[in-house]
């Protein structure tokens, strides 16, 4: 039913010929939670989505939409509505980030390969990520899936990772940078705990839950722990895993969190003009 024109070997792939904006028939929505079972990463050019209708979408395509964000818990959100995650260069008037604006500064460990809303739990499921102004130097956003991540290590490693436990915090994430909450702030962001590896359920692959968000493994030596899971990040990342994509305005992406890490790459954020919007879906059963 969908045309998808693979991006890369293992996931990843484009979507022609849909109009996300006037997808409502339950076929088509169906279709597309099939084709991001196998591919985990979809990308579809020419989306003009508003805000608004980016949300009704996201919700209608998954439902519950995440809203505790570390932009929420900053009171930085410039659309007045907390599932609208504004990743871009600009403040709320519009104008360009200095250096040392502390919303900038928060948002550049989206650099750091990470899972969306992994801190919460239910941790988030789907991220859609619209361009509305992509600048004229390469900002580009790499995948790495965790899949193949998993299916390529031992069968005695895979063993011993089963059935851990770890503890994500954005807090720990924001604080590896060197980027620290308030005491009100981080109360807000308490973090959770899941499984380090997961069953999905739409294609019954296995994959490895890691995020910088990860802090330590539960009921293990913080440092043990954290040395596993920095060793299992640099496993799930090598080339042969990761898909870059270059945007271009109007682009929307859509990916399982649950299935993938993702990183922004370094751009001159101080002088380009870049602005995306990201909704999250929350993976509660359906
Ligand atoms: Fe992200």
């Amino acid at each position: 039913m969908l045309n998808c024109k693979p991006l890369h070997s293992l996931f990843a792939a484009e979507v022609v010929g849909v109009d996300l904006r006037q997808a409502r028939d339950p076929a088509i929505l169906a279709a597309i939670r099939a084709a991001m079972d196998q591919y985990a990463v979809l990308v579809f050019r020419d989306q003009p989505f508003t805000d608004d209708e980016q949300v009704d979408f996201a919700t209608r395509f998954d439902g519950k939409l995440h809203t505790q964000t570390s932009l929420s818990a900053l009171g930085a959100n410039r659309f007045g509505n907390e599932a609208l995650t504004d990743i871009s260069s600009v403040k709320a008037n519009g104008e360009l980030a200095e250096l040392a604006d502390r919303r900038r500064l928060s948002i550049l460990s989206n650099r750091l390969w990470h899972t969306d809303a992994s801190f919460v739990d239910p941790a988030g499921r789907y991220s859609l990520l619209s361009a509305k102004v992509v600048p004229e130097v390469r900002a580009d956003t790499e995948f790495a899936d965790m899949r193949s991540a998993w299916d390529a290590l031992e069968p005695d490693e895979q063993t011993r990772l089963s059935g851990l436990r770890v503890f994500h915090s954005i807090v720990h994430s924001r604080h590896a940078i060197g980027f620290d909450f308030a005491p009100e702030e981080a109360a807000r962001l308490p973090g959770a705990v899941h499984p380090l590896v997961r069953t999905l359920p739409g294609s019954g692959r296995r994959a490895l839950y890691l995020a910088s968000h990860a802090s330590h493994i539960v009921d293990w030596p913080v440092p043990e722990g954290r040395i596993l899971l920095l060793d299992l990040i640099e496993h799930a990342t090598q080339h042969a895993f990761i898909y870059r994509h270059i945007w271009q305005p109007r682009d929307l992406v859509i990916w399982d969190n649950r299935a993938t890490m993702h990183r922004g790459r370094p751009f001159d954020d101080t002088r380009h003009r870049r602005e995306l919007r990201r909704t999250t879906t929350l993976d509660i059963a359906r």
